[in-house]
C-alpha cells in the first residue's frame, strides 16, 4: 500500500513544512509562545507525502504529532527553525504552516528568575525573531519553485494576506480568520481563502485533512506545469 501511495504526481519532489509553535525561552522554566497545535502542518505533511513527495517536515513543540512516513525535524525556537530550514533546501515547494513567535526575550536568563519578596517585577527586553518565510522568499539562489505561506488574522482577512504575500515576496498564501466568534483556532476545521498573484479563491468550511489534501493538489498541480 505504502509504494503505492509513493507513486503520486509528487513523486521524485522534495517538499518542506514548518508547522506548530515556537517557544522562546525566558529562562530554564518559562518560554512565550503562540497557540498552534500542529494539526494543519501535520495534515499538510501527510497529504505530500500521500502524493509521493518526499517531505521534510520541521516542526516546534506541537501538541498533535507529526505523521508516519516523513523526514522530522524538531526544533524549539524561530532561530533554530530557520536554521534547520536552510539545512533541509534545495527543495521543490515549501510550505510555512508554523506559528513563529515574532519576539524572543532578547538575553534569556541562565537561572530561574525568582520573586525576590519586595513585589518588583521583572523586565523583559525583546528582539525581533527572524522572518522565515520572507527569507526563502528573497533567496537569490536555491528558492524552492513554490514558496507558500499562512496567515491567520482577525480582521480584513483578504486585504492583510494580499499585502502580506506582497511583503514576504512569496507565491501563495493560505489565508484564515482566527476570530474568537468563528471558532477555528484550535478547531478541527478551517476557512480558508488562496492568495494567489492573479487573485483570491475562497475555499468553503471544511476539516483540515481536506484542506490539507486540496492545498497538496494544487502543490502538485503547480509543480506539474513547471515541469
Ligand atoms: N513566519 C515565519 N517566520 C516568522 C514569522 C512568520 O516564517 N518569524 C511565517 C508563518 O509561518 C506564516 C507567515 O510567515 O507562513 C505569516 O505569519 P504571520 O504571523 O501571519 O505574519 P507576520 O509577518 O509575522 O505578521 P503579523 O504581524 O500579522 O504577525
Ligand atoms: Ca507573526
Amino acid at each position: 500500500v505504502q509504494s503505492a501511495l509513493m507513486d503520486g504526481p509528487l513523486k521524485g519532489r522534495h517538499v518542506l513544512v514548518t508547522s506548530g509553535p515556537t517557544h522562546e525561552p525566558i529562562d530554564p522554566v518559562r518560554y512565550i509562545a503562540n497557540r498552534s497545535s500542529g494539526a494543519q502542518g501535520s495534515a499538510i505533511a501527510r497529504a505530500l507525502a500521500a502524493l509521493g513527495a518526499k517531505v521534510t517536515f520541521v516542526t516546534g513543540p506541537a501538541e498533535v504529532p507529526p505523521p508516519a512516513g516523513v523526514h522530522v525535524v524538531r526544533v524549539e525556537t524561530a532561530r533554530e527553525m530557520l536554521a534547520a530550514v536552510e539545512a533541509a533546501l534545495p527543495a521543490d515547494a515549501a510550505v510555512f504552516a508554523a506559528a513563529v513567535a515574532d519576539w524572543r526575550v532578547a538575553s534569556a536568563s541562565g537561572s530561574k528568575i525568582k520573586k525576590d519578596g519586595s513585589g518588583a517585577l521583572p523586565a523583559l527586553d525583546f528582539a525581533e525573531n527572524p522572518d522565515i518565510l520572507a527569507t526563502v522568499s528573497q533567496m537569490k539562489q536555491g528558492r524552492p519553485g513554490l514558496v507558500v505561506g499562512f496567515a491567520a488574522e482577525t480582521d480584513d482577512v483578504i486585504a492583510n494576506a494580499i499585502a502580506k504575500r506582497a511583503r514576504k515576496g512569496c507565491d501563495w498564501i493560505v489565508a484564515n480568520d482566527v476570530s474568537p466568534e468563528t471558532g477555528i483556532m484550535g478547531g478541527a476545521e478551517n476557512a480558508v481563502h488562496l492568495i494567489r498573484a492573479d487573485g483570491a479563491e475562497d475555499w468553503p468550511r471544511m476539516g483540515k485533512a481536506e484542506v490539507a489534501a486540496k492545498l497538496a493538489a494544487r502543490i502538485a498541480g503547480a509543480l506539474g506545469d513547471e515541469a
